[in-house]
């Protein structure tokens, strides 16, 4: 059973699935009990999009430095008709991590023009931002259904409606694979694949290896908003679980680990301290330069993609690039 919240109108038009409420309490208390304990200490990605989290990521966009979501975005004004077009009858189109779903506008103006209906399938860990979006494009879009999933991604992939006849198109965006373990990319890839028919697309976008510089600095901006986004899950802690976290008393440090291939985000503690969480019954104490490792982005290149594709029973159909070719979008097509 969802628990299914029928919100906003026109009702018929948009039903909004939440199953990240379920437990959610219980669970961020566990992982962080659990991170904050370990040696070195780790905090998770999911919960940095809390509905704060989730506006700072929207600015992260916004900064010069971060150069993924104006590459990304420039592939798909240019190409989207040709990738539509690509697939005909195509009357679904589900997103994995839609956010504010600002990008997949682009995707859905197509879709409109070409094929007038849309069954617009978001999934999002952040419910505020979820249903944020929805009415917006709604408002937008007068004939666009939403059936939307507030959910990590595993979860929504579980609980998916049966697909329609008609081939549907699965829009993963924004480097988002990047923040998974390159095992786990693979084993997401293939749950992605389970739900879908042969035919079915997934649209992919990867950010590319690239110079040092380039990758340290989108992942650590000049304005400071990126140490916003990441320091914001310190004070989630403190507002959730009732901790003193002084926020201004760490750093963010992003390094580019060339031999994994990875850009390494980290929270560092400026000094020698100790932290109360009240509600876990839990005292930290870290070092002056003390660690916490936060996420990970893996970059990639087109023969990795290829591969991981293939092994997921994926065959990548095509490869577009931005003119600076930085990000690729990449449309795998589901294998027989
Ligand atoms: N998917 C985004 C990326 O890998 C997420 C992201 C952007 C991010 N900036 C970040 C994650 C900073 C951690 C830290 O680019």
């Amino acid at each position: 059973m969802t628990n299914q919240a029928k919100l906003g109108q026109p009702r018929s038009r948009l039903v909004i699935h939440d199953l990240a409420q379920r437990n959610g309490h219980a669970e961020f208390s566990r992982d962080i009990r659990e991170g904050l304990s370990s040696y070195p200490k780790h905090l998770f990605p999911k919960y940095l999009y809390d509905e704060l989290g989730s506006r700072l990521f929207e600015a992260i966009c916004e900064v010069d430095e971060y150069y993924l979501t104006r590459a990304e975005d420039e592939i798909l004004k240019t190409h989207a008709d040709e990738i539509v077009a690509g697939i005909p009858d195509c009357d679904t189109l589900i997103e994995l991590g839609s956010g504010s779903a600002e990008k997949t506008r682009t995707v859905i103006d197509t879709f409109m023009r070409q094929r007038r209906e849309l069954l617009f399938i978001p999934v999002d860990i952040s419910a505020s931002t979820l249903a944020e979006s929805a009415h917006a494009l709604l408002d937008s879009y007068p004939s666009l259904r939403i059936d939307a999933y507030a959910s990590d991604y595993f979860q929504a992939l579980d609980a998916l409606p049966p697909l329609g006849r008609n081939p549907v198109l699965v829009l993963f965006l924004g480097s988002n694979i990047g923040n998974f373990e390159p095992t786990e990319a693979r084993n997401f890839l293939s749950a992605i694949r389970r739900v879908l028919r042969p035919e079915d697309v997934l649209l992919l976008g990867v950010d590319l290896k690239k110079d040092r510089q380039t990758l340290e600095a989108a992942y650590n901006d000049s304005l400071g908003v990126t140490r916003a986004f990441i320091v914001n899950e310190l004070g989630r802690i403190n507002r959730e679980l009732n901790a003193n976290f002084d926020l201004w008393a760490f750093g963010l440090r992003s390094f580019f680990n060339e031999q994994a291939g990875r850009v390494e985000v980290y929270l560092e503690s400026l000094r020698a301290q100790s932290v109360e969480i009240r509600e876990l019954n839990m005292s930290i104490h870290l070092e002056a330069g003390e660690r916490i490792y936060v996420e990970s982005a893996y970059k990639y290149d087109l023969n990795d993609l290829r591969r991981f594709g293939k092994e997921a029973g994926f065959d990548l159909e095509q490869t577009w690039l931005d003119k600076q070719k930085r990000f690729s979008s990449n449309l795998f097509r589901a294998a027989n």
